[in-house]
């Protein structure tokens, strides 16, 4: 096995060098710890990253599915502080759509790239079967678009607008029941290709008491189900401790409302009813505040890295393997992609000359088929044509027959004819002589 060479700066700035094997390879012992005796600068790194986002800018993809009027754009103009474009759907779409929408929204240096795909007529169509499909295809669409950027020779990732979904928001009806089955159907097909956070809309709909039983419901129904929803992140020991709490909350109950009301000497976003005001940031009013903690200020990151490392990483996976690309062989050797692709195209060639082969054998047949078809019609019309022109001959002949005998009959015609007609002529002379005879006759009597 050929080893690679790296080369360090020693403590004292001498150059020191080492055999480096593969990093398979590598043991901890391989790589010395050593203490610098005066600044060098890398510690500006964690700064360069830091700039480097911030001048690129971020992008953010948020998908909102749930029922028709169930407050998606409310939310979502509630949490991000704006009014996005909303248009109100109707009840009345044939099949779920998806819409998408891109923002570019800028907080302090943050700039944001913020899509909102919202489902149209979800939940609305008798026959409720399909419904999580189209918005598979979308999510796959945008993992597909991804993927064949990366595939591309020139590829340009750096600037690419990746509209791959983080986070997808689901909607549960404040029903205080149950899920409903569209929405344990749908969120288990989704939930091995989106980062699932389930939200209870509309929670001021609902009893504070039956709130917390229904929580549980889900939940249970959740795991029983088997559907993965979205946990956030423990691993990090800066934000385990409150993600882990609320983990405990999900799925959050929240409310949305942009207008201000007026509590206290304070304007606060609520909304308001003839028996009171429900405050969308008031903890004990509802989760929208834990909402916007968890999706914006503390995991937004963990979305975007878990859409790109467990999500896409599955797509990519599948999608190549399914054009036949894999890492090892039956013999669990290393394949390189090379021999996969030279594997391939002998494959493709080899059945690219059976089906040529069997082109030409089925033309051959099919010439030969024609051939025998053609020798046949040809034969019924020369069998036709010997037996129209026997009936020919035969109807000639009768012919001729007839003629000869119209012939004789015509030329014992022409004889009696001129007979009759000599007989006449004599007959013609003879009479005038007579008459002369009668006037003496007359004249003597
Ligand atoms: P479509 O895009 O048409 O499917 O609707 P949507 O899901 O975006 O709902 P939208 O935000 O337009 O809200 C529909 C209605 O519900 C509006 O009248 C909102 O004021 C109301 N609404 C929104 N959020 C809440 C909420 O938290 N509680 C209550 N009670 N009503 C809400
Ligand atoms: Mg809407």
């Amino acid at each position: 096995m050929q080893s690679r060479e790296i080369t360090w700066l020693g403590r004292r700035g001498a150059q020191s060098r080492i055999d480096c094997l593969p990093k398979e390879n590598i043991c901890s012992e391989s790589v010395r710890p050593l203490s610098l005796s005066g600044h060098v600068g890398f510690d500006s790194l964690p700064d360069q990253l830091v700039n480097k986002s911030t001048s690129q800018g971020f992008c953010f993809n948020i998908l909102c599915v749930g029922e028709t009027g169930i407050g998606k754009s409310t939310l979502m103009d509630t949490l991000f502080n704006t009014s996005f474009e909303n248009s109100q759907s109707t009840h009345y779409e044939s099949q779920v759509k998806l819409k998408a929408q891109t923002y570019e929204l800028q907080e302090s240096s943050a700039r944001l790239k913020l899509t909102i795909v919202n489902s149209v007529g979800f939940g609305d169509q008798i026959n409720k079967e399909d419904s999580y499909k189209p918005i598979i295809d979308y999510i796959d669409a945008q993992f597909e678009a991804y993927l064949q950027e990366e595939l591309k020779i020139k590829r340009s990732l750096h600037n690419y607008h990746d509209t791959r979904i983080h986070a997808c928001l689901y909607f549960i009806s404040p029903t205080g029941h149950s899920l409903k089955s569209l929405d344990l159907v749908t969120m288990k097909k989704l939930d091995s290709k989106v980062n699932i956070i389930p939200v209870i809309a509309k929670a001021d709909t609902i009893a504070k008491n039956e709130l917390h039983k229904f929580k549980i419901k889900i939940m249970g129904e959740l795991v029983s189900n088997g559907v993965q929803i979205y946990q956030f992140p423990i691993d990090d020991e800066t934000v385990a401790k409150i993600n882990s709490t609320m983990n405990g909350h999900l799925p959050f109950a929240v409310i949305g409302s942009t207008e201000e009301v007026k509590v206290g000497n304070k304007m606060v976003k609520a909304r308001q009813y003839p028996w009171g005001v429900v405050q969308v940031e008031n903890e004990n009013h509802s989760d929208f505040v834990k909402l916007r903690e968890m999706l914006v200020c503390v995991n937004m990151e963990d979305l975007r890295e878990q859409t790109h490392t467990r999500h896409y990483e599955l797509y990519r996976r599948c999608k190549l393997e399914e054009m036949g690309f894999k890492d090892t062989d039956p013999n669990n050797k290393p394949v390189s992609l090379q021999e996969t692709y030279e594997a391939k195209r002998n494959e493709f060639l080899g059945e690219l000359h059976k089906k040529e082969e069997e082109m030409r054998q089925m033309f051959v047949m099919r010439v030969k088929e024609k051939e025998s078809q053609l020798k046949e019609a040809e034969r019924e019309l020369q069998d036709k044509f010997e037996h129209l022109k026997k009936m020919h001959q035969d109807e000639r002949k009768k012919l001729d027959e007839k003629k000869s005998l119209l012939d004789e009959e015509m030329s014992i015609f022409n004889k009696r004819k001129a007979a009759a007609e000599f007989l006449q002529a004599q007959a013609f002379q003879t009479t005038p002589q007579m008459n002369l005879k009668k006037d003496k006759d007359r004249k003597n009597y």
